[in-house]
């Protein structure tokens, strides 16, 4: 029996579909700019971005999006989860050049975990909004 009501996990499901074609498009995207074709990886850019629209919208629906320190336990448990249980699992059953895709991916995760606890531990330490650090900044000012 699943541990979430059923509408809660179709959209789920949606979600997941169009995050996963979002990033797809962005990949095709990479690959025409690499292929010499800037135009078209702007039109895979622009559809990428609508699908990314969609999975927000999705991920609301499916009341999944409750903010501050819920947010954050929710992707730290995702995340744990993830490099815990699932990867580990497929890592066994993978060939290991394949499976050194997915070690690296877990590494990544490793830090993104202390990313986000690190979020969490500000959003919790003091009231109102988390500082930024100033790598987080200077990221913020290249994507404007
Ligand atoms: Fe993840």
């Amino acid at each position: 029996m699943s541990r979430i009501p059923r509408f809660q996990e179709h959209l789920k499901t949606a979600f997941t579909a169009e995050a996963a074609s979002a990033a797809r498009f962005r990949a095709n995207a990479a690959r025409a700019e690499g292929d010499g074709h800037p135009n078209l990886a702007r039109r895979w850019q622009r559809l990428a971005a609508a699908k990314d629209a969609l999975a927000v919208a999705l991920l609301e629906a499916a009341e999944q999006v409750r903010g501050g320190a819920t947010d954050l336990a929710d992707a730290i448990a995702e995340e744990r989860f993830e490099n815990d249980v699932l990867y580990p699992k497929l890592i066994r059953d993978l060939d290991p050049a394949t499976a050194d895709a997915l070690l690296r991916v877990v590494a990544a995760q490793k830090e993104h975990l202390r990313e986000l606890e690190a979020m969490r531990q500000a959003l919790t330490s003091a009231p109102g909004d988390v500082a930024l650090p100033a790598e987080v900044a200077d990221t913020a000012v290249r994507a404007t």
